[in-house]
């Protein structure tokens, strides 16, 4: 199975370019799956039930959220008829939306999908280590699904790589999210889980984290806030994981960078033919 993960869409002109490129993506390099963060993708705060429907309609199977989710009041209530539309799993119960959803892929294939949010530098949800574990004791690997995608929203690397250690063996793919800043540890875990601390943004890098780079200097400098946060609305780059999971094991056989842009060295899996 070839999946691509996308990393938070930040942004009208994250927004375009995912828009663009996916179905082309999809049928030159045979996806069979593919997940986005679509966070940051309605003027870079939460996302509205349009945009959701853009991106499945480009080929998003799942869009997965984080700590933005909710900044568009108006997903408290679409969250619940967008099955494909995941918020954090450790979210308080009662809050709307579901925090994990299985997925068929056109070969028939099941793929387990959770998002989680950690708990450094961010706000406190109930533990996600435990509402991970609780979902992968109930869906085994081969067993209840032949894919499972882990999406950690999470700030610090120490909790992504924990995380990442205490699922090795039993998900396909950890992917961290939420820095908007890629890092370059992608790596098959021993025990076959594909993981990097975080797949970076699909946005205009020409900026700080997505945003125009004005108001957050400005806020470095002199401590008041003087406008609002605006996304930097340059060409964007869109950055992620390709994953090349073996069918019989449901484990990672190889991952690689995805970079497609003008700003990173772009960068697909030498293991995609087209
Ligand atoms: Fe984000
Ligand atoms: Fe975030």
């Amino acid at each position: 199975m070839r999946l691509l993960f996308l990393g938070d869409i930040v942004g009208r002109s994250g927004r375009q370019a995912v828009l663009e490129a996916l179905p082309g993506l999809r049928r030159r390099y045979a996806l069979d799956f593919v997940a986005i963060n679509g966070e940051n993708a309605a003027g870079g705060f939460g996302i509205t039930e349009a945009i959701m429907d853009e991106l499945v309609q480009a080929g998003a199977d799942v869009v997965t959220l984080g700590n933005h989710a909710f900044d568009q009041k108006e997903a408290l209530v679409f969250i619940e008829r967008q099955p494909r539309l995941l918020r954090p799993i450790n979210y308080p119960p009662g809050t709307p939306g579901r925090g994990a959803g299985m997925f068929k892929t056109a070969s028939g294939a099941d793929v387990l999908v959770i998002n989680a949010m950690g708990r450094i530098f961010m706000p406190e949800l109930d533990d996600p280590f435990r509402a991970i574990d609780a979902e992968l004791t109930a869906c085994k690997l081969k067993q209840g699904a032949d894919a499972i995608v882990i999406d950690f929203h999470a700030e610090a690397t120490s909790e992504k790589q924990a995380l990442g250690y205490f699922i090795d063996g039993r998900a396909s793919v950890l992917v961290g999210t939420h820095t908007h800043a890629p890092t370059a540890d992608q790596r098959v875990l021993p025990a076959g889980t594909a993981f990097v601390s975080d797949i970076g943004m699909c946005g205009d890098y020409d900026s700080v984290l997505g945003m125009d780079v004005e108001e957050p200097i400005n806020r470095f400098v002199t401590k008041v806030p003087k406008q609002r946060f605006e996304p930097a609305n340059g060409p964007a780059t869109l950055s992620g994981l390709a994953v090349d999971i073996d069918d019989a094991t449901g484990l990672a056989r190889a991952c690689a960078a995805f970079r497609m842009g003008p700003t990173l060295e772009p960068a697909a899996p030498p293991f995609w033919a087209e």
